[in-house]
Order: structure tokens, then sequence, then C-alpha cells
């Protein structure tokens, strides 16, 4: 059986007060979940979110990692670094960041491996733009991105893996896709992974939703069977919204 695991990815929102304050007001309302929950905050952040969630069931996760361990790579973070500030899990190859700012598949494996080697949670996301689907590529495009993104770990590194399908267009658009389309697709990611790393790793890597995954929605998104849990953009950023999700 996989943990459903659900995660918000506060995006470039929040100060540190307004971060903390999140969380504090999130801490009571999810504190039942039979899920794992994450924040995945900016940066600037962690030092005001990581005292108010220690000893909760909150884990704290960053939007981004760097591949090298150290050096001139102005602006960028290092998976010590991240480690160092109490973060668990990492966002990566999010689809803002292959759109604004030049991520690659390549560069989407290098900063998994950076990640799980320091022994970061990776949580790898794949997934079609609207003309890719509307042109019926979308079996193809999240087979090729989940196996670049992961082909070069290993079977026990996998372990340390969630990949997080969001189709591109249902991304802060209020479209989802339909409990049926989301899983299909997912199924198709994993019959990726199995391909790569056998049946057994495939069954146990968790996959979550993302796309517009609110209140309203996610009862029926968790109830299809390939779903293991949801990335939470907008939904994410007021306590009672993302605590909808949470207790689904
Ligand atoms: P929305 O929930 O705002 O659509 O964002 C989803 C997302 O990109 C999470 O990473």
């Amino acid at each position: 059986m996989r943990k459903p695991i659900i995660a918000g990815n506060w995006k470039m929102n929040k100060t540190p007060e307004e971060a903390a304050q999140l969380v504090k007001d999130l801490i009571p309302l999810v504190k039942d979940a039979k899920c794992d929950v994450v924040v995945c905050t900016p940066a600037v952040n962690f030092a005001a979110v990581k005292p108010v969630i220690e000893g909760t069931n909150i884990k704290l996760g960053a939007q981004n990692v760097h591949f090298k361990a150290s050096g001139a790579y102005t602006g960028e973070l290092s998976a010590d670094m991240l480690k160092a500030s109490g973060v668990e899990y990492v966002i990566i190859g999010h689809s803002e960041r292959r759109q604004y700012f030049g991520e690659t598949d390549k560069t989407v494996n290098l900063r998994t491996v950076a990640a799980v080697k320091a022994g970061l949670k990776a949580i790898v996301c794949v997934g079609e733009m609207k003309d890719e689907r509307e042109a019926g590529y979308t079996d193809m495009i999240v087979t090729y991105q989940t196996q670049m993104a992961l082909h070069t770990l290993t079977a026990e590194e996998l372990e340390n893996v969630v990949v997080a399908y969001e189709p591109v267009w249902a991304i802060g658009t209020g479209l989802t896709a339909t409990d049926e389309q989301a899983n299909e697709t997912i199924g198709v990611i994993r019959k990726a992974i199995a391909a790569k790393f056998g049946e057994e790793a495939a069954a146990k890597i968790r996959i979550q939703y993302g796309g517009s995954m609110k209140g309203s929605n996610v009862k029926g998104l968790m109830a299809q069977p390939e779903i293991d849990g949801g990335l939470i953009g907008g939904a994410s950023l007021k306590a009672e919204d993302f605590a909808q999700v949470v207790n689904f």
C-alpha cells in the first residue's frame, strides 16, 4: 500500500512572516492527516517555517535544487544547504522552471540525482502541454520525461522519489484533468517506471496529480487507484483550503 502524499507548492508567494503564520494556522487543521503533508516554501522562509513545524506531521520542502555541491553558481542552492536547513523534500523539474528558466530533461535528471544522493526526497514533475495532449502525444511525452529524469538512479534511490504528474494546461487555469484522464496518464508513468526499474519498484513509487487540485475535486481524484496524492499550487496558500485537500 502506498501512503498518499499531499504537498503544497507555494511557488513565489509568502514572506517569512506570512509563511510562519500559514503553517501555524495549518498545524491544528492537518494534525490527524492520513497522508504525508509537505509544504514547499520559497527558500527565504525555511528559517521561519522550520521551528513552527518542528514536532508536527508537516514536512518542509523546497522548490528547486542545484546539481553541484558548491561553486560559482550565482543564485543557486545545493542539496546539502537544503538538508542543513531542515528540508526533507524538493520539487524538481516543475513545468514553470521548464517553461521560464530553461530547465531540461537532462538538468532535471542531474538535480534528481544530487537530491537523492544528499538524502533528500525528490518530487519530480512531468506533464504535457495542451497542444501535445491535443495531438495525442501525452503518453509519449510523460514516458520520455519520466525515464529521462530517473534513468541514472538505482532502484534503491528511486525509493526516495515521488513523481508528480502535472498537465501544464491544468496548472493555475482552473481546468483539471478528469479523474479518469489523470488516472490513465499516471498509469502510463508507472509503466514507464516499470520498464526501467521493474514491476516491484513501479508498484512502490508514489505518483501525485497536480493541476487545479482543490477541496472540491480532491475526493474523485484520490479515489482513483493510480493516484497517490497531489501537488497543490493555488489551494495551498490558505490553511483552510489546503487542509480540505489534505483531509480528503
Ligand atoms: P495549481 O494548483 O495552482 O493549478 O498549481 C499546480 C502546481 O503547479 C503545483 O506544482
